[in-house]
């Protein structure tokens, strides 16, 4: 498969949104919407990392994005998805090397992403980029 001629770049809301809505509605199970999801969180979030949300632009078409945040003591990676047609090509590769540069640069030391039990196959994809398996229990809770 021939390596991507896709182009990253920062997320724009009023340009990106609908777009990234649809690549992520296309990416399966292993991209989980959540009410945090919500346009108006989104745009809450954009105004503490504007600069982590990431898409991958091949033409004129979003072929994946990723999403980061940094709480100022650890990173977090969400969504990380590119569209089936362009996959193989690196741009999942290109995604998480650009989050993690950014990460990296506002001074995060370490950061987390979350895979679903049904989505195990995507584990070998992050190891391949340095990422470990941490044995902990992941905990949650609704505060709104
Ligand atoms: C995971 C995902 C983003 C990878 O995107 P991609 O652009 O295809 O990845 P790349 O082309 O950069 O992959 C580079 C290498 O990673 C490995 N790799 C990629 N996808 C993989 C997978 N699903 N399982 C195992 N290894 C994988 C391969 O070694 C690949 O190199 P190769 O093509 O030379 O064999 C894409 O498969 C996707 O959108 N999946 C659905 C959504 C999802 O599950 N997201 C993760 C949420 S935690």
């Amino acid at each position: 498969m021939s390596r991507s001629r896709a182009t990253l770049r920062t997320f724009d809301f009023d340009r990106d949104w609908e777009s990234v809505q649809s690549v992520w509605a296309r990416c399966g199970p292993g991209v989980q919407f959540s009410r945090s999801d919500a346009p108006e969180e989104i745009r809450k979030k954009l105004e503490r990392d504007p600069d982590l949300f990431l898409v991958a632009e091949a033409g004129d078409a979003i072929v994946g994005a990723v999403m980061g945040g940094f709480d100022g003591r650890r990173g977090l990676v969400y969504h990380l998805a590119v569209v089936p047609e362009q996959r193989r090509r690196g741009i999942g590769v290109a995604l998480m090397a650009e989050v993690e540069a950014r990460l990296k640069a506002r001074g995060c030391l370490k950061c987390y992403l979350l895979v679903t039990r049904e989505n195990a196959a995507v584990v070998d994809f992050y190891r391949s980029l340095g990422w470990g398996v941490m044995d902990m229990f992941l905990m949650g809770k609704e505060l709104a």
